[in-house]
């Protein structure tokens, strides 16, 4: 990369080692920040840590990110506050309080990177994220750090409601932009496009403009017409099924192969019509079919986890 002014090439690591300030954070974090926040080296960008301390975060992020971020601390603590005497911003005040955060982003506006290394509890961490998607740029990132504290008895985990249980069913939400799937459009999905899991640390990506519906799109190249070998693990009903769903939904690409000869539009509208008249055969077809093959999918599996050299056996 090419050296700017002001701009040092050194990783994070190498920082964090040579800033006068106390840091603490974990070893494996360093490659996490060179890989993640890379990007955003060098650019007018709003840095934003929960949990100062003894500052030496903040100025572990102004040299990484270089003299054209903006770098804001927040901390319930109000000695944090004699860092802005060096060139911070800083808030402070209570991260489990959403009254907190619509002061703060109504002042600070949105946000580029939010890094969470506070208090770690599941309240504090699950409430600074709900609060920060929204006003995360698009293109931007939600870190939060330590999230062995969903492990820890002392922060009352393992449990269902711990933040790292509530993370990992976020991931189903996802799906919400997937028109082959069950879950539901949720407004999660509307902002958020991937989720980064690392050890002791989850990692929000977030940028509206990637949040739209998928589809399965294809290429101009020619098709040479092999049998799909997918099917071969498909029953004759099942492949039916899925068959007469694709033209249910107009699946414009399963539509252009059977009815090469007519137009897609014509087709949407016999399959509007269709679905109409017939879609709830199809769904109770379905539903029958579904239970089937979830209890013996699921048996099989069984099998396979406990016959793993990694014994991932649910049951163990
Ligand atoms: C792990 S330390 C931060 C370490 C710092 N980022 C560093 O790299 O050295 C946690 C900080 O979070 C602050 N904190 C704890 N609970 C908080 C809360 N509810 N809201 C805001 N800050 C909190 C503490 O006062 C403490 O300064």
């Amino acid at each position: 990369m090419e050296k700017i002014e002001g701009m040092t090439n050194k990783g994070s690591y190498e920082i964090f080692r040579s800033v006068s300030q106390k840091s603490f954070k974990h070893e494996k974090y360093f490659d996490i920040y060179d890989s993640e926040l890379g990007p955003y080296r060098d650019r007018k960008v709003t840095v934003v840590e929960v949990g100062v301390l003894d500052g030496g975060s903040l100025f572990l992020w102004k040299e990484f990110f270089g003299p054209n971020a903006r770098i804001i601390g927040i901390d319930f603590n109000p000695e944090a506050a004699k860092w802005v005497n060096e060139g911070f911003e800083i808030y402070i005040g209570d991260q489990a309080d959403r009254q907190f955060w619509n002061t703060f982003y109504g002042e600070v506006g949105m946000v580029d990177v939010l890094i969470d290394d506070g208090g770690h509890t599941d309240v504090q961490q699950i409430t600074t994220m709900q609060e920060a998607i929204p006003r995360i740029r698009d293109g931007g990132l939600i870190i939060i750090e330590d999230t062995h504290s969903s492990m820890m008895r002392e922060f009352g985990n393992p449990s269902k409601y711990s933040f790292l249980e509530i993370s990992k069913n976020l991931v189903n939400q996802l799906y919400g932009k997937s028109p082959l799937t069950v879950v539901l459009n949720n407004h999660f999905s509307d902002y958020v496009y991937g989720i980064n899991f690392y050890e002791s640390v989850v990692i929000l990506k977030i940028d509206r403009t990637k949040c739209l519906m998928n589809k399965e799109i294809e290429n101009m190249g020619e098709e040479i017409g092999n049998a799909d070998f997918r099917e071969v693990n498909q029953s004759i009903v099942t492949r039916k099924l899925i068959a007469t769903r694709e033209l249910l939904y107009g699946n414009p690409i399963f539509v252009r192969k059977i009815f090469r000869r007519k137009s897609e539009d014509r087709i949407l509208l016999l399959s509007k019509y269709l679905r109409k008249s017939f879609g709830w055969i199809v769904e109770i077809i379905d539903g029958i079919l579904y239970i089937v093959k979830k209890l013996r999918k699921n048996s099989k599996v069984k099998q396979i986890l406990k016959s793993s050299i990694l014994n991932m056996s649910r049951d163990k």
